[in-house]
């Protein structure tokens, strides 16, 4: 198992340094092995290679760093982000090109509140927020087509394609009705769109999805909902929940919003996946420049990333011994949320590198 390491910007190498930390406890315990290789990318390394702040001026990521990415089993990444950095240089130079160039067409983001972590939800639980979301991940208004005409005069006119096919829209709903039918929970698929307004993009994902859930998924419950009466169904009744699929902006969206009820940014973890191909995971927090270097940031939403690389890589490359080195992470990772104060930075009861060692003494 080779793993590309990317601690990137901020507090990312801090709390990769964690997920790291875990994933030694449990290759013993588990018993597989591995090697890591860091790579020094984002915002850092852009600025001292002489990239202007204001506009993208060379490469946030170089061709043959790319290819090399290609040859690993998955890659580990911190956060990118730099305070010094214009909005897009980063984000389109590194985050979407990967997601792009090695195909990441899912971004995967479980839901789950772990036990002792503090909800904004009232009178919900851990029983009532456990689902996942599959949010397309190479589509959508994300593909960067369109463009702007007369920029900076009255008559400024920009458009940004809502770019749907029905290829990308099979694969992604494929992904979700395997997951649903794997995880075994409600054995339901709720996809989320607008087809009530984006009646050629919606179109399309309706269709594919009641084709595909009907000729090859008949044991799934399928489940509709427009994206706005989703949000509020997530803070009224989260439980309803099982999988869910949904376009790229949409999942963008829902899942910040899913963040917050599984307990805030601290917690949350996701995955952009190839299941045939080089998959990179990530804590959804960002580079958090205010509270870097202080060993307070916390580390279990990249701890859950490398829980969730394990399952992941080991569900992809059918190797069951990786499977479940991520779920004995998570299963410690349960043990020690109900002893934190709280999930927050610097709130926590203990620092960055504490948790990581409570998680290891829990494995
Ligand atoms: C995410 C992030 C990215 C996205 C940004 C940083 C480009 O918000 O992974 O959800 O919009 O996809
Ligand atoms: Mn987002």
């Amino acid at each position: 198992m080779q793993i590309a390491v990317l601690g990137g910007d901020g507090t990312g190498p801090e709390v990769v340094a964690e997920g790291l930390k875990v994933l030694r406890a449990v290759a013993c315990k588990a018993g597989f092995d591995y090697s890591t290789h860091d790579f020094d990318l984002g915002g850092e390394r852009y600025l001292s290679a002489g990239g202007d702040p204001a506009k993208a001026s060379i490469p946030v990521i170089h061709d043959d760093e790319i290819a090399e990415l290609r040859t690993y089993d998955a890659i580990y990444l911190g956060a990118v982000g730099h305070p010094k950095i214009a909005p897009g240089i980063l984000e389109k130079g590194l985050l979407l090109r990967l997601r792009f160039e090695l195909d990441q067409y899912i971004n995967l983001r479980p839901v789950k509140l772990y036990p002792g972590v503090e909800t904004p939800l009232k009178d919900k639980g851990p029983a009532d927020i456990d689902f996942v979301v599959v949010r397309e991940n190479t589509e959508g208004i994300y593909t960067g087509m369109g463009g702007v005409q007369y920029k900076g005069t009255p008559a400024e006119v920009s458009t940004q394609v809502n770019c749907t096919t029905r290829f990308g829209a099979e694969r992604a709903i494929r992904y979700a009705f395997e997951l649903t039918r794997r995880r075994n929970g409600k054995k339901q698929l709720t996809l989320v769109h607008k087809t009530n307004v984006l009646t050629f993009a919606g179109d399309t994902w309706w269709r594919a999805f009641n084709e595909i859930g009907q000729a090859e998924y008949p044991e799934i419950k399928r489940d509709y909902n427009h994206v706005d009466a989703c949000c509020m169904w997530f803070v009224k009744n989260p439980e309803f929940y099982d999988v869910i699929v949904t376009d790229n902006i949409f999942g963008d969206i829902i899942t910040d919003l899913a963040a917050v009820i599984q307990g805030g940014l601290g917690v949350a973890s996701g995955g952009n996946i190839n299941p045939k191909g080089v998959s990179m995971y990530e804590p959804m927090g960002g580079s958090a420049p205010k509270y870097t270097g202080q060993n307070v940031i916390n580390p279990m939403a990249a701890i859950g990333a490398m829980a969730m690389l394990l399952r992941e890589t080991g569900v992809n490359q059918n190797n069951a011994t990786l499977t479940k080195a991520g779920n004995m992470i998570e299963a410690a990772m349960m043990k020690v949320t109900p002893t934190m104060a709280s999930q927050a930075a610097g709130k926590m009861g203990m620092s960055t590198t504490q948790v990581g060692d409570a998680v290891v003494a829990a494995l």
